[in-house]
C-alpha cells in the first residue's frame, strides 16, 4: 500500500471538507456582519455632519437629493445637497420624518404598489422601478408629469398623481385610483424621496441615463 495516491485517501477528504465548512462559515459570519454596519440607518446628526452613510435617516427628506456620476465607481450615486423645503418646511424633526416613513411604508404595503412597481428590486415590472422615481425629471419644475398637475413642487406633484392617478395618464398603460388619501400620499412621496437617496451601487442600472436624471437636472 506505500504507493496509494493522496486523491484516493478518504482522511484527505474528511479533512478538506472540514476546512472549507469552517473557512466557509467563518465568511458567511464576517459578510452578514459587514452588511448589517452597511446598511445601518444614518442618523439626523450624520446628515448634519455631512457623514456619507448608504441608507441616510429619515430626516433626508429636509435636503435636496441629486443623481450624480462617480467616474470612480463607474455608476451614479445620489448625493446629499443644501437643504430644500417638504411640503412647505425643511425642519422635519427625526420623530416626524420617521412617523412619515412609516405611513408611506404602511401605505406601500396595504395598497401593494408591487403588484406592478419594483421597490428595491422587489415586485413586479408592469410598470416604472419606483426607487429611484423621486429623482425622475419629469416631477421637477421643468418636468412634464409636474406641470400635468398643476403644481408647483415636485412633491406636490407627486402626492397629486398618487391620489388622483388615473386622471394624469402618461403611458400607454394607467395606475388605478387606489383610494389613497392625501396624509397617504404625503407619507408615500416622504417614502419614496428617502428611497431615492439610498446608494443601491447604480441600482437600477442607467436610470440616470435613460431619465436624464444625473446633475440634479
Ligand atoms: C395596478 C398597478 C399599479 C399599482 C398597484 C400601483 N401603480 Fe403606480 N403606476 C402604475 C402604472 C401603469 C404607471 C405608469 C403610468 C403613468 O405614469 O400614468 C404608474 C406610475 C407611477 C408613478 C410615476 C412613475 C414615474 O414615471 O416617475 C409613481 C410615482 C407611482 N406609480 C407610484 C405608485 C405607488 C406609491 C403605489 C402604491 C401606493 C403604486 N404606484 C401602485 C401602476 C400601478
Amino acid at each position: 500500500m506505500a504507493n496509494k495516491s493522496v486523491w484516493s485517501d478518504n482522511r484527505f477528504w474528511q479533512r478538506t471538507a472540514a476546512w472549507v465548512t469552517g473557512f466557509a462559515a467563518v465568511l458567511l459570519i464576517w459578510l452578514t456582519f459587514d452588511t448589517s454596519a452597511q446598511i445601518s440607518m444614518g442618523t439626523d446628526a450624520d446628515l448634519k455632519d455631512g457623514v456619507t452613510k448608504r441608507v441616510p435617516g429619515p430626516t433626508v427628506i429636509n435636503y435636496k437629493i441629486t443623481y450624480e456620476m462617480s467616474t470612480k465607481r463607474g455608476h451614479e450615486v445620489p448625493v446629499i445637497g443644501e437643504k430644500e423645503k417638504f411640503f412647505g418646511r425643511d425642519d422635519w424633526s427625526e420623530e416626524e420624518a420617521a412617523e412619515l416613513l412609516h405611513l408611506g411604508k404602511l401605505g406601500s404595503q396595504a395598497k401593494n404598489c408591487m403588484d406592478c412597481h419594483t421597490l428595491l428590486g422587489n415586485g413586479a415590472y408592469y410598470a416604472p422601478d419606483l426607487t429611484k422615481a423621486w429623482l425622475d425629471p419629469a416631477w421637477g419644475p421643468e418636468g412634464s408629469l409636474q406641470a400635468m398637475t398643476g403644481k408647483n413642487t415636485k412633491e406636490e406633484a407627486m402626492a397629486e398623481f398618487l391620489q388622483h392617478p388615473s386622471q394624469y395618464p402618461t403611458h400607454e398603460r394607467m395606475m388605478p385610483n387606489l383610494g389613497i388619501t392625501e396624509k397617504e400620499a404625503i407619507g408615500l412621496v416622504a417614502f419614496l424621496k428617502h428611497m431615492s437617496s439610498i446608494d443601491t451601487n447604480g441600482f437600477p442600472r442607467n436610470f440616470g441615463k435613460m431619465q436624464g436624471a444625473v446633475h440634479g437636472k
